[in-house]
């Protein structure tokens, strides 16, 4: 079964596997290193575990290859479906720069930036406009791996972009945009539950030779705080995710943030309406080859793990840091109020564009456009020393419901 937000398959059932075939699917390194750490310390908190299986500097998914959200890898993101997507962001940025009076230099910070497809995609759109912009950009790459930064700047660079003029340092203020896509659902999440009608939190252990779930008292008072903030109510036995992690990320991007906004793209919504009731198993979920699943403890390091986005968690965070909401839509009416639609027409009148080229963006529009699958996708724009209206360009824009 394909699942229509993502693309992606179910995987197909299969028996339990054996502790030898959970091994062998996993990389043993990092499994031996959680087990000796939970043996020598006792269950750690979920967000360890899965901070690690996504990011340990040997072993971690997102460090060992570099095309994890490609058509070649586990699933396929938007900017990697197609330039077509980074193209589209280009107005957005244009206007919020003319909006803060150009400045210049006008930084941008693209967090989670993997393989550089988004900031390429900008470029050559703000190249092929002959946008003034283009001459104050400084556009900063950051990821979790350094080294994953400087291919980024070197892809950068061979497309004809800096790299001198493109970089800034990773803590300076920030006047410009911090953009980040799909970034805060791969950010670790911790679990908890509900037992004898107590939250408790889900720790991951080590037990008859595996990991496994081990409910056990809170390990942070944030976690029953951002479940009543969010309105999310927990009946008993009901599992949620609470991304402690991305609150913290916010706050410190927010700090960074001088004048200018931040950009967030990503699939969720307002946490009432994700959690308890409408998804007691909660919204952890692994992807593998194009497949999906929900159990955290198979292929250790080679499977990702990703949770859906709390909005209204999100909206907290920013209001902490200091920043007024800009703007929030859906990534269809993102698109659309972005003319992302006259980007496909020029693209498919030009006479150089092949015809696999024009294919590959027009099912790529369809999929950002159509609310069953990208276009559902929540945008979220929060400015500092930014006038919220008239509304940015792609925040101006409303589907008629009538
Ligand atoms: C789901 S992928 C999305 C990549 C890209 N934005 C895209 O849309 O194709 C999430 C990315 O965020 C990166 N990431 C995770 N934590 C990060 C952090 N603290 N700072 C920067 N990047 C981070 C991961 O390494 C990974 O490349």
């Amino acid at each position: 079964m394909t699942d229509p937000l993502l693309g992606v398959r179910s995987p197909l059932p299969s028996a339990a596997p054996t502790i030898e075939e959970l091994w062998s699917e996993s990389r043993r390194p990092l499994v031996e290193q959680l087990r000796d750490q939970i043996l020598a310390e006792g269950p750690i908190p979920f967000a360890v575990f899965m901070g690690a299986a996504l990011y340990d500097p040997a072993d971690g998914y997102y460090v060992t290859r570099a095309d994890r959200t490609t058509r070649s890898g586990d699933f396929l993101t938007a900017p990697e479906m197609d330039p077509l997507f980074g193209a589209a962001l280009a107005a957005h940025l244009e206007a919020g720069w003319e909006r803060m009076g150009r400045p210049d230099p006008f930084a941008v910070h693209e967090f989670g930036a993997g393989s550089g497809a988004l900031a390429s995609g900008l470029l050559h759109e703000l190249r092929a406009r002959h946008s003034p912009l283009l001459d104050a950009i400084r556009y900063r790459p950051l990821e979790a791996d350094p080294a994953r930064e400087a291919t980024v700047l070197r892809r950068l660079e061979t497309e004809g972009f800096g790299p001198e003029p493109m970089q800034l340092d990773r803590d300076a203020l920030i006047t410009g945009v911090v953009v980040a896509n799909e970034l805060l659902d791969a950010l670790p999440v911790h679990r908890v539950t509900v037992v004898g009608g107590e939250v408790c939190e889900l720790y991951t252990t080590w037990r008859d030779g595996w990991f496994d779930d081990e409910p056990g008292p809170p390990s942070h008072p944030g976690l029953e705080a951002t479940l009543a903030a969010s309105g999310i109510e927990l009946r008993e036995g009901d599992r949620a995710e609470v991304a402690l992690a991305s609150r913290e990320w916010i706050q410190r991007v927010g700090a960074l943030l001088a004048r200018g906004w931040l950009l967030l793209i990503d699939y969720g919504g307002p946490g009432a309406g994700l959690w308890g009731a409408p998804h007691p198993e909660g919204l952890l979920r692994t992807y593998r080859a194009h497949h999906v699943g929900a159990d955290p403890y198979r292929a250790v390091g080679l499977q990702d793990l990703t949770a859906h986005v709390d909005t209204t968690a999100m909206e907290a965070a920013a209001e902490a840091a200091g920043l007024t909401p800009i703007g929030r839509t859906t990534l269809a009416e993102f698109m659309a109020g972005l003319d992302a639609g006259e980007l496909l027409v020029r693209l498919g009148s030009d006479p150089a564009t092949t015809a696999e080229r024009y294919r590959t963006a027009r099912g790529a529009l369809l999929r950002l456009l159509d609310p069953g699958a990208m276009g559902r996708f929540a945008v979220l724009g929060f400015g500092r020393g930014m006038a919220a209206e008239p509304p940015l360009r792609g925040f101006d824009f409303r589907l008629s419901r009538g």
